[in-house]
């Protein structure tokens, strides 16, 4: 698609009603390689160039959270070299773009059990989320060793503390303690959830914030998915209407109110 082409789709975009926050379950690296009879990880390093993309429109449409599956607790069991080079790719990137953020205003969050990631990985993800601390504009959450099923886990423990140090009462605890205690605590919950490479499932990723998030499955691959097909999404969102378990003339009602 040229360039002016797509500022005409981007120009379709209604600016009022754009997602605050976007999560992506990046996959289709391994396919879109072996659809070019090249290595898998010749397709996770063309997937790099997309998420630096996905990031850069990301921040030029205002968007303010960006949260990107980008290695599972369950990606430990694919066989070692791959996720030597994946967990290599990671480190690299992160050090190569962590100027471009700082430039960008986007300021990088981790989630997930990022301890067991190499020791070099980790400081370059730390020296990049201490770069990028000061900066007000995107926030780009990438999840890195992480399962929704490994932090409910982790926010129960933390929970269960506070209970045996008689800090809280069983009774007390509501959905806003549990909320409160996640990783994602001060995050709003994604609006849109996308998947790209054709599967139709969440793979265990933000099973408690995603309750009320629009779901968008894209047959795409990561590695295809440019701005064209990111827009598309974002066009098809705007066109849900999400009810949050009102009616739709309750909807209406509270929209009409609003404006
Ligand atoms: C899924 O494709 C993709 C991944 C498991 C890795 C995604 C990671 C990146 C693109 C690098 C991210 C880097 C940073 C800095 C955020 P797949 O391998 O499962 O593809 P397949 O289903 O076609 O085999």
């Amino acid at each position: 698609m040229s360039e002016q082409n797509l500022t005409e789709k981007i120009g379709l975009l209604d600016m009022k009603r754009m997602p605050r926050h976007v999560a992506i379950i990046m996959d289709g690296n391994g396919r879109w390689a072996r659809q070019r009879e090249r290595e898998r990880s010749e397709g996770h390093a063309e997937g790099v160039n997309s998420v630096n993309r996905i990031t850069r429109i990301s921040s030029d449409l205002g968007i303010r959270y960006l949260t990107l599956y980008a290695f599972s607790t369950e990606n430990w069991n694919r066989p070692q070299a791959e996720v030597e080079t994946l967990m290599h790719l990671i480190g690299w990137t992160i050090r190569k773009e962590t100027p471009d953020l700082v430039k960008n205003n986007v300021r990088i969050h981790l989630l997930g059990d990022t301890e067991r990631l190499p020791k070099e990985v980790q400081k370059s993800l730390y020296d990049g989320v201490r770069a990028t601390a000061h900066c007000t504009g995107l926030n780009l959450l990438l999840c890195l060793s992480y399962s929704s099923r490994w932090e409910l886990t982790q926010t129960t423990k933390l929970i269960s503390g506070l209970v045996k140090k008689g800090e809280i009462n069983p009774e007390d605890i509501t959905e806003e303690t549990i909320a409160a205690h996640l990783s994602t605590k001060d995050i709003p919950d994604p609006d849109l959830l996308i998947r790209t490479g054709g599967e139709e499932r969440i793979s265990n990723f933000l099973l408690w914030q995603i309750a009320y998030s629009e779901l968008y499955f894209t047959p795409v691959l990561w590695p295809d998915f440019d701005n064209n097909a990111y827009i598309d999404a974002l066009i098809e969102y705007q066109t849900r209407e999400r009810r949050f378990g009102k009616t739709s003339e309750q909807v209406s009602a509270t929209n009409n109110n609003n404006n």
